[in-house]
């Protein structure tokens, strides 16, 4: 059975829920989760119904390739709630879609469209009140699917899991966003797996990211593999940059995530009549930028980060501070971003989807 409705999910209610025991009023990133989680296995070729359960450790053998070959891929999404505690999702599909376009690229089958959104959308109403409604906070839903099968054999597994858990969250980062412009090491090459939301990808940022955190930083900005010469996207983030009053951002290849928070902003941006330019940015460009004056922003965006302001980089032993605008495009889209998702204003471009 390829297409399900949300009829043919089951539910296993927990016996000892959490919500009792969390305060909503101090929510970190990613730490406090929900009581129920979605699940699908695959074997002998099809994904199993999806069931919701609750929240609960799996076992696997230790052969199993997730550990061995790192067959795994994930989403991140959100969960809003309005003032009248209808829900919403934002452009849920796409991200439905970028999870089958990871899986392709590790050799992992992909997941029917229904078992991801009927089964999204059940898991959603059972944990309705894990959505956190105090202000800047969101439920985040973290898909994923990894290789459960077993056996040392570097090839495909035969056995995967799809997993949605999510957990109440707060915001990604605490405060400004200082970046290091990366210069030796690199995060994603030409036809390798950087457009994929894999492990593996955020696995190979952990030691350059920590060499940045030492240094003082916050993040890395990665630039292209073969120059170091052009920038491409943070960590968790696509990356913007406003000279003058024109908004320019890298457009999407095989080395940059496809993200569905930067696609959201160009078109926001352009509505708004704001000057949008998608090409290559160099390094050279932005530092001559902030040394004459004309680097007016730069910001990340990500469904996790939202629009996160950078107040700084480091670029060749040299810090660079951005100037604070009263008037700047990260506050301005932020707040036209987020009122779409929270229900607060029109929807002129049809990116909510309501869960009832
Ligand atoms: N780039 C990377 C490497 C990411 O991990 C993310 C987060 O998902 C993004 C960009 C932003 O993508 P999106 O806006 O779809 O969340
Ligand atoms: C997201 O923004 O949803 C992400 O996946 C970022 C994550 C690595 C924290």
């Amino acid at each position: 059975m390829t297409t399900i409705s949300e009829q043919d999910i089951t539910v296993e209610k927990t016996q000892n829920s959490k919500l009792k025991d969390t305060d909503f009023n101090n929510l970190p990133f990613g730490k406090v989760f929900s009581d129920h989680m979605l699940i699908s296995r695959y074997k002998e070729g099809s994904w199993s119904i999806p069931e919701v359960v609750p929240y609960q450790p799996i076992t696997l053998d230790p052969s199993a390739k997730i550990f061995h070959y790192g067959q795994s891929v994930f989403e991140g999404m959100k969960a809003y709630k309005d003032d009248n505690d209808d829900i919403y999702l934002f452009r849920p599909l796409e991200n439905c879609k970028r999870l089958n376009i990871s899986s392709k690229r590790l050799a992992i089958p992909e997941i029917p469209e229904s078992y991801f959104m009927e089964g999204l959308k059940k898991l959603l109403k059972v944990d309705q009140d894990w959505i956190p409604t105090t202000s800047g906070s969101a439920l985040y839903i973290r898909p994923f699917v990894f290789a459960s099968g077993n056996g040392f054999h570097a090839s495909p597994a035969n056995e995967y899991i799809f997993i949605i858990a999510t957990a109440p969250s707060g915001a990604y980062f605490s405060g400004k966003v200082t970046v290091a412009i990366e210069e030796k090491y690199s995060r994603s090459a030409n036809g390798g797996v950087g457009y994929a939301k894999a492990g593996g990808n955020y696995a190979g940022q952990f030691y350059p990211t920590q060499l940045a955190i030492d240094k003082g930083y916050n993040q890395v900005i990665w630039t292209d593999d073969t120059t170091h010469e052009y920038i491409e996207e943070a960590g968790a983030m696509n990356i913007f940059v406003r000279i003058n009053d024109t908004l320019i951002t890298a457009p999407t290849s095989d080395r940059i995530l496809d993200g569905i928070t930067r696609k959201s902003i160009l078109e926001i941006a352009k509505k708004e009549g704001i000057n949008v330019d998608v090409r290559r940015i160099s390094v050279k460009e932005i530092v001559e930028a902030a040394k004459n004056g004309s680097l007016k922003e730069m910001f990340g965006s990500g469904t996790a980060a939202v629009i996160s302001p950078i107040s700084g980089f480091g670029y060749k032993n040299k810090d660079y501070t951005l100037p604070e605008l009263d008037d700047s495009y990260a506050n301005k889209l932020k707040t036209l971003i987020t009122d779409i998702q929270y229900n607060r204003s029109e929807d002129p471009f049809n990116w909510r989807t309501k869960i009832d």
